[in-house]
């Protein structure tokens, strides 16, 4: 009897030991810190592994790490390494254990396609999936937080980051945002499969004048809140444990020490109670803008304007001692920033066991999951575009006698990985699945695969020519893989010029010479200029960066094994000269309502207005008839709701999926509304001959905006509503109108 009691009084006590809240351990331990164990929190070195940035060298991170210096690491990556360090850690005065944090961006090991191209799904569960299983890998690697999901909106495609977010739509962005923290952070956050996410660039990284990575971004107050800030938004709505502000000053104030940014909007109106890192040495670079004249000053600027963790620069380090001691930075500020990362810590459950991930059995076992590489090559075959089809070229029959598979980008393994992959140290990448082994996979017994590089990426050497159109001369069809290479795009890889480099399309036009059918796989982390290759190939498929299945994928497509879904995130412009171009614009005083006229109106007389893809597009192998839409009423009070419906038929002969695209515009407003503005979508799967309708519902927040007062909220009047296969290929509109 006296055991059992005393077995239950154990139980009673671990129980509520563990039940007291989080905030009382925090604070039990904030009370413990000295001032230096304090800043230490607020510190985060690159690992001496591999940089993604500028690096400080130091030597004697390990003594750092021993003396409570340092609170993280990032690119420090595996079991064994992140429990070596740990083990460190775990020899400081407070065993406060330390937080390894990683770009996750798009895959750990098995890497899926880029963002922009899972973005071209509209599939938010395929998506959410990627990241869960980005997570699994992640996690069972060691690694506790990505800095991920990007979610800067872009509207220019000589920014080569665009290749990192969801495009340049905020309603989509949001829907994708919310998927990606989803999948990241799991259903709780401290789940052995789950990672902290983080929103980055905080905040409009992608509007840098000129598309120039790093440069200078100058809006109103009133475009960042409808255009750049919503995915951010959502990413807190969904329960992000972390932000990450972003390199560029917003209106001539660097992000890293905006208080409007990080005080006034995440942690006043939105409630934020996660904590901010800096992007790499963006506090010690508020020097280079001249904003700051010091160290002192930059860290003085950044920790009141509320960045928490120090990545790399050292300022904090370095300066935070004097400057509380000089009475410049209150004690409650470092106390509220160390809290907000203590209680990462202690969710994810690091106090309780600092080595809860380093299981060396699991990374071995989660790193091998086959149905990873599966839901990889799934949603990359949901992220090629259709871009054209003529003849019903494609699919491709698998018993095709003579196929010619040409160009620079048929062969390489890692090109595919596109920017932002992970190399893991001692873990071989070569698993990636080429574009040529994808199409032998496929091809039956009685097929001829024939293979000519026709030329390189770069460069304006012909001399591979002859060889490609012989090549081609003997088969029945030519595949031709062109594009980028994979570093083109990605950080600091801003191109003034976004036409297909070297001499590929002149490759392109010598086969078309041929007579040869020729399809295009057009291999790119950006929307390129490509208009040769657009008016002359008969077939085009955009497959961007597609990951370690990128082979099987391209030939799933190409030999209808699934039928092209995917519809572009971001407009590709016919030009550069058009940039930026987007499809939610305003209409101006005077509107060019087509190409033909140019009597004072808003065009050029030298070009189009129009893009040559718009937001939205992208074909099938079917085709889809829209029929019955119907509005349940044609005046809506406020706090009401509208209920719209939609029939979609399958009126083709192959199964597809179709994403059905709902756009408002709010015809006068207080501030002048876009022509059109996304405000749903639904992706719905169709057998031949099968239809669906459909349902989507309008309410108040779908009708509202920023007023000038940057006040949120729907103004009375008239708004039409377009349903569409994209922002052009409008199948319906009809009109309704918003009492009082
Ligand atoms: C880089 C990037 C940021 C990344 C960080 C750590 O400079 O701007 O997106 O998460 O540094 O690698």
């Amino acid at each position: 009897m006296r055991k059992i009691l005393c077995l239950w009084f154990v139980i009673v006590f671990i129980t509520i030991a563990q039940n007291k809240s989080i905030n009382q351990r925090v604070d039990s331990v904030l009370q413990l810190m000295t001032l230096e164990e304090k800043i230490g929190q607020m510190n985060q070195y690159n690992d001496d592994w591999k940089a993604t940035g500028p690096v400080t060298v130091d030597n004697d991170k390990a003594s750092q790490v021993r003396n409570g210096q340092l609170g993280s690491l990032l690119n420090c990556l595996g079991t064994e390494r992140t429990r070596s360090w740990q083990t460190i850690a775990m020899q400081s005065r407070l065993k406060i254990p330390l937080l390894f944090g990683q770009d996750v961006i798009h895959g750990y090991k098995t890497t899926f396609p880029i963002p922009l191209a899972e973005a071209c799904s509209w599939d938010l569960e395929a998506i959410e999936l990627s990241a869960r299983i980005a997570a699994t890998e992640a996690s069972a690697g060691g690694i506790h937080w990505t800095f991920a999901p990007m979610v800067d909106i872009a509207r220019d495609p000589r920014w080569g980051r665009v290749m990192e977010g969801a495009g340049e739509d905020p309603y989509l962005g949001s829907m994708i945002a919310t998927a990606r923290v989803r999948g990241f952070q799991g259903k709780t956050l401290g789940a052995v499969n789950s990672v902290m996410a983080c929103a980055k660039h905080f905040a409009a990284y992608g509007a840098a004048i000129g598309g120039r990575d790093y440069n200078s971004v100058d809006m109103s107050d009133r475009l960042l809140w409808e255009v750049y800030l919503p995915p951010f938004k959502a990413a807190v709505d969904a329960g992000i444990a972390t932000f990450m502000n972003s390199f560029n000053d917003i209106n001539g104030v660097p992000a890293t020490g905006n208080s409007y940014l990080q005080r006034d909007i995440l942690k006043g109106a939105w409630k934020f109670e996660g904590f901010v890192v800096s992007d790499w040495g963006s506090i010690g670079e508020m020097i280079n803008h001249g904003n700051v004249k010091n160290g002192y000053e930059a860290a003085l600027s950044a920790v009141t304007a509320g960045s928490d963790m120090d990545m790399e620069s050292r300022n904090y380090k370095n300066h935070l001692t004097q400057l509380v001691t000089a009475k410049k930075v209150p004690m409650t500020l470092i106390d509220d920033a160390v809290r907000r990362i203590l209680r990462k810590k202690f969710e994810l459950g690091l106090f309780d066991d600092p080595f809860k991930y380093c299981n060396a059995e699991r990374e071995q076992q989660e790193l091998n999951n086959p149905d990873h590489a599966n839901s990889a090559r799934e949603i990359a075959a949901k992220s090629i575009v259709l871009l054209k089809n003529d003849n019903h070229l494609l699919p491709l029959s698998k018993k095709t006698k003579t196929i010619a598979f040409i160009g620079p980008l048929v062969m390489p393994l890692k090109q595919n990985k596109g920017f932002w992959d992970i190399e893991l140290p001692g873990v071989d990448s070569n698993f990636i699945v080429s574009q040529w082994e994808g199409v032998k996979n496929k091809i039956g017994a009685g097929s001829t695969l024939l293979y000519a590089k026709g030329c390189e990426i770069e460069g304006n050497n012909k001399e591979g020519f002859p060889e490609a159109v012989k090549t081609a001369a003997k088969a029945d069809v030519v595949i031709l893989s062109i594009g980028e290479r994979r570093d083109m795009s990605g950080e600091a890889k801003s191109r003034s010029d976004i036409s297909i480099p070297g001499v590929q399309e002149e490759l392109l036009q010598a086969l078309l010479a041929t007579g040869k059918p020729v399809i295009v796989l057009m291999n790119a982390g950006r929307p390129l200029v490509f208009n040769y290759t657009a008016d002359n190939a008969p077939a085009i498929l955009y497959t961007w960066w597609l990951g370690s299945e990128a082979g099987n994928a391209i030939a799933d497509v190409l030999f209808g094994d699934y039928t092209p879904s995917a519809k572009l995130p971001i407009t590709f412009p016919r030009s550069i000269g058009q940039i930026p171009i987007y499809y939610s614009h305003f209409n101006t005083g005077r509107p060019a309502h087509n190409d033909n006229n140019h009597n004072y109106n808003s065009s050029y007389t030298d070009l189009s207005i129009y893009p040559k893809y718009e937001f939205g597009y992208g074909l099938s192998y079917t085709t889809f008839q829209y029929s019955n839409l119907h509005l349940s009423k044609k005046t809506m009070a406020r706090n009401d709701t509208i209920e719209v419906s939609v029939t979609i038929a399958n009126t083709g002969t192959y199964a597809g999926e179709e994403i059905v695209q709902l756009y408002l515009r709010d015809k006068v407003g207080s501030i002048v509304r876009p022509v059109k503005e996304l405000k749903d979508f639904k992706k719905i799967k169709l057998l031949p001959g099968e239809s669906n309708t459909i349902q989507f519902i309008i309410d108040d927040e779908k009708l509202s905006f920023y007023n000038q007062q940057l006040h949120w909220g729907a103004e009375p009047g008239d708004f039409d509503i377009m349903i569409g296969a994209s922002s052009e290929d409008i199948r319906f509109q009809e009109s309704f109108e918003l009492i009082q």
